[in-house]
């Protein structure tokens, strides 16, 4: 039913030598439906330039549902959902909804009921996108945060206690188990080896001294199978630095669950902005959908204006085409998104110069330049979730590893 985390493909086919894919669609709350529904058009024209099909059902999870009905997602609709081959999610939030609710009830629900292990998260600063970095040149930036997606501080596991009294406390506890940091590590490792080869662990393992450890030691132990792979360590904080200062140091970030929330919002601003970031939440055992989701949240104060990019859901959109096994697709999606982001004024808002919606018709008509062509590489979004199934890497070559092991690189403690 699913395809696997590298791309390969069990589709069911729709009729003769036509693929077809089931996509569930959750538009949610604020922009998410109307970026959501930019993004789902584009696939829709990537499917009839690309031969073959989509299927697509909407689940009404969110804010207006849970105001209506109390309800995040019934278990029912979380079996069907849990049968599509791939999901795309909006944005979810509400001011209306106390913090936490739909969070917990509804995002981390599914993350945590489909194992979506896998949060990934690239970056790449676009050609004539500002950034708030002057004068950084894009072949600066091009990385992939890989986030931890189901452990951390993200269990919600605590306790409160002297409630009512001075010393009121709460305490907040994190998981990490070994199997999850191998599933990551191996996923980043297997990424690396197609890209820059230089794989990053990103902890605080002076502080977090038992979560950091088994961290540190996994991924080394994980590494062994990846000679070819250099493996170098920053602290979180040395991370956020090293990130404004000089990207390009980094190839592929491993990190836990909160840390990656964090860091993968400042590399979104530095690429250019919020409405710019895709992400996949990737299930790398084929048990269960990934998700794809644009990393912005709902944005109310803007929902309805036309004023939000959609180009962050239809770069997840292309992400998830990549992770289906439909390359080409993929990469044109990916490929003609990057030129019309190139060629708005401002990254949203009125100054963006025409609307959600327009910015959608623009991408399918660059789209359509690139259907009867050659078609482009995968670029850093599409390649992030199909390394081993595109046989190529960004730049289009085909993926030779290296018969010589390359000696690990000593740790970094900074
Ligand atoms: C994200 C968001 C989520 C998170 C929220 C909405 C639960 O900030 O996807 O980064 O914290 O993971
Ligand atoms: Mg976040």
């Amino acid at each position: 039913m699913i395809s696997s985390v590298l791309g390969e493909v069990d589709g069911t086919l729709a009729a003769p030598g036509r693929r077809l894919h089931r996509l569930g669609a959750i538009p949610g709350d604020g922009i998410g439906p109307e970026v959501l529904d930019v993004a789902l058009r584009c696939l829709e024209a990537a499917s009839r330039l690309f031969d073959f099909e989509l299927q697509t059902t909407h689940y009404d999870l969110g804010a207006a549902r849970y105001l209506r009905t109390g309800e995040l997602v019934p278990d029912d609709e979380l079996a069907a959902i849990g049968g599509e081959d791939a999901v795309l999610l909006g944005a979810v939030g509400d001011p209306e909804v106390p913090p936490g609710i739909l969070e917990r009830g509804l995002v981390l629900r599914l993350r945590t009921a489909f194992d979506l292990a896998v949060n990934v998260r690239p970056g790449r600063l676009l050609p004539n996108v500002p950034t708030v970095l002057k004068d950084l040149a894009p072949e600066r930036l091009d990385l992939v945060v890989l986030r931890e997606n189901t452990e951390g501080m993200y269990v919600s596991a605590g306790s409160r206690a002297h409630g009512g009294t001075p010393w009121e406390t709460a305490v907040q506890l994190a998981t990490n188990s070994r199997h999850a940091i191998e599933r990551i590590a191996a996923f980043g490792f297997r990424l690396a080896r197609l890209r820059r080869k230089r794989l990053t662990l990103c902890h605080k393992t002076n502080i977090l001294v038992e979560a950091g450890r088994l961290w540190e030691q996994t991924v080394k132990e994980v590494a062994e199978e990846y000679p070819d792979v250099t493996l170098d360590y920053v602290h979180v904080d040395a991370c956020c630095v090293h990130l404004l200062e000089r990207p390009e140091r980094f190839d592929v970030i491993v990190t836990d669950n909160l840390f990656g929330d964090i860091v993968s919002d400042l590399v979104a601003v530095v690429q250019g902005g919020m409405g710019l970031a895709p992400s996949a939440n990737l299930n790398v055992d084929g048990t269960a959908p990934s998700l794809f989701e644009p990393i912005h949240g709902s944005a109310p104060d803007i929902a309805g204006r036309g004023w939000a990019n959609p180009a962050g859901a239809v770069f997840s959109a292309a992400m998830c085409l990549s992770h289906l096994g439909e390359l080409d697709a993929a990469a044109a999606l990916e490929a003609a998104t990057a030129d019309v982001v190139a060629q708005l004024p401002a990254m949203g808002g009125a100054a963006m110069g025409c609307s959600t919606s327009e910015v959608g018709d623009r991408i399918i008509e660059r789209l359509q330049g690139w259907a009867n062509g050659a078609v482009p590489p995968l670029g850093t979004f599409t390649s992030s979730v199909a390394p081993a199934a595109s046989g190529r890497r960004a730049g289009g070559e085909v993926e030779t590893v290296p018969d010589r092991a390359a000696p690990l690189a000593k740790t970094e403690t900074s």
